[in-house]
């Protein structure tokens, strides 16, 4: 149940990938409003709000990368081309990818702040700088806004795969991660 199989993916992958999913959407959207729109007083709290989500993202990711070294994925749905079969191998790592790297660079921006960004894993775990001194600050707001935003917009077309499938092509793949 908790494994994946030939035809699904397994209880572990769905939840993480659920979880994975609604944190994304969250740091992306909450991202965008605390630069845009919080109060100068109130974007410390809203930054170290941002920073907890987006550690438990990076932890999450891991964990979700470990698991999935331990076990093959499904097979792919009858009637899947090749060429289909390396665009969604690109597409999620990709996705891997861009993820990690947002989050490791929101790490690193954390700690170029006159006074470091005091957020904690899961809200209690307190977390190490990996950088300090504010040389970098700027150059790694810019980074870190667009990877957020590449993020942003390749989950868009995941999103849009995966309704191709259901809509289109039909082959059960939207249900195998989501029930
Ligand atoms: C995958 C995880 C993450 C995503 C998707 C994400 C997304 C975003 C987005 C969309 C923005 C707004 C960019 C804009 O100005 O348009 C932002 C800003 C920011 N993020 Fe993240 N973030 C993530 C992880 C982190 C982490 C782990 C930290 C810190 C530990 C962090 C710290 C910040 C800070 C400080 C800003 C404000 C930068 C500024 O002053 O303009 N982020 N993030
Ligand atoms: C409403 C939003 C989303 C939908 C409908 C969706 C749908 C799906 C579906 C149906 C699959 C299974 C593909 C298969 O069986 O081959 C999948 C896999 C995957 N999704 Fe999503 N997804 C969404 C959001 C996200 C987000 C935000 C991320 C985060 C970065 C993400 C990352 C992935 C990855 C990496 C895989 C491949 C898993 C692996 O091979 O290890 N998805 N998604």
């Amino acid at each position: 149940m908790l494994n994946n199989s030939p035809d699904r993916w397994g209880l572990a992958a769905r939840l993480m990938h659920g979880i994975g999913l609604v944190l994304i959407f969250i740091l992306v959207i909450h991202g965008w409003w605390m630069t845009q729109f919080a109060s100068p007083s109130g974007r410390p709290d809203q930054y170290a709000w941002h920073a907890s989500f987006g550690y438990a993202v990076l932890l999450l990711t891991a964990l979700r990368l470990a698991w999935r070294s331990q076990g093959a994925a499904p097979l792919p749905p009858e009637g899947t081309t090749k060429s289909e079969r390396n665009l969604a191998w690109l597409g999620h790592m990709g996705l891997y990818l861009l993820t990690l790297g947002t989050a490791v660079q929101g790490w690193a921006l954390a700690g170029t702040f006159s006074t470091p960004l005091d957020a904690r894993l899961l809200g209690f775990i307190p977390m190490p700088m990996i950088m300090s001194g504010q040389s970098l600050h700027e150059p790694l707001i810019r980074i870190h806004t667009l990877f957020a935003w590449s993020l942003a917009a390749l989950v868009l077309v995941h999103i849009l795969a995966a309704l191709y499938h259901q809509f289109f092509k039909k082959d059960g793949l939207f249900r195998r991660m989501f029930w």
